[in-house]
């Protein structure tokens, strides 16, 4: 008996629109090459502050500079990936000559489609638009993974650096300035918090509403049956500091907050100066409703 397969052509169109529309975002998010000089490159791995524990990705990797100096010069591992092969064909030979090939590695392949899960630091030298584009999947990378971006910003994303450095090497040797970002990957916090404090024999409520935007946080606390202002509320990865005074019955109480976050739990110690409160205490917080 003869089995006839009858393939019909429209079935695949969506498979064919994916195709296309994935050809097209690559067409549409290429950006020229323009090597990041030398010593750029040095001042991004210092401000990101590389070392032998981290895995670096660099997007649109050129000639692989970044990635092969940080590995030569700080130990760390890593991979580029850029659109155009014979720039890989010149990452995989600057690689080489470096002696790093067992610490790095080049794809071909467009950067909107790459993996970057593994990385503990990203660097880019793209575009404006490019890098708003990338901005919500950087935002949802592991917190504390630092962005390194070459003079371009992510608009209202302000960064957690910023530095203007004089390049020799810029613009075929003429020198100029590069503008460096770097940003930290914060931990999502918005929410509400409680935790309790054993003072002077009784438990002591806490619960604290903190507002979110990027890595800048607004919140209030409400204890003894009062809301006052965060005075301090800093987020850098996952590590929270905030600092607000209450008044516990008998004065003000300053206290200090520093800390980790993990998901929906914070581990960390306060620290209470007043005039009958004082002292370093645990914290275990859990956040109840998370916005
Ligand atoms: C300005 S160069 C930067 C090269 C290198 N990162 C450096 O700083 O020296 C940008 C690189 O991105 C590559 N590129 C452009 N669009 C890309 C895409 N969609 N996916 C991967 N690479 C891309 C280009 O081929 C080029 O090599």
């Amino acid at each position: 008996m003869m089995v006839r397969t009858v393939v019909r052509w429209w079935a695949m169109l969506p498979a064919l629109a994916l195709l296309v529309g994935a050809a097209a975002h690559a067409q549409e998010s290429r950006v020229p090459y323009v090597p990041t000089p030398q010593d750029v490159v040095h001042r991004m791995l210092q401000i990101a502050r590389v070392t032998s524990n981290d895995y670096l990705i660099d997007l649109g990797s050129g000639d692989g500079r970044i990635v092969v100096t940080a590995a030569a010069k700080h130990g760390a591992r890593g991979f580029g990936v850029d659109i155009n092969p014979t720039r890989i064909a010149e990452a995989n030979e600057n690689a080489k000559k470096a002696g790093v090939i067992d610490k790095v590695e080049f794809y071909q392949r467009d950067l909107f489609q790459t993996d970057l899960s593994q990385a503990t630091v990203i660097s880019m030298y793209l575009l404006p638009r490019i890098n708003l584009d990338l901005r919500p999947k950087l935002l949802d990378l592991k917190p504390g993974t630092r962005i390194v971006s070459h003079d371009f910003s992510m608009e209202e994303w302000k960064p957690d650096i910023h530095e203007t450095f004089y390049s020799k090497e810029k613009y075929h040797g003429a020198g100029g300035n590069s503008e460096l970002y770097l940003w930290v990957i914060p931990a999502k916090v918005a929410g509400e918090w409680r935790w309790e404090l054993p003072l002077r024999g009784k438990p002591q409520a806490y619960v604290v509403n903190l507002n979110q935007t990027f890595q800048m946080l607004t919140g209030n606390v409400q204890v003894s049956g009062r809301s006052v202002p965060l005075q301090v509320a800093r987020l850098r990865g996952d590590e929270l500091r905030l600092t607000f005074t209450a008044d516990l019955g008998a004065g003000p109480v300053k206290h200090e907050l520093r800390g980790k976050v993990d998901g929906n739990r914070f581990n960390g110690t306060a620290d209470l100066s007043g005039a009958r409160s004082q002292g370093r205490y645990d914290v275990s917080a859990v956040r109840a409703a998370a916005q």
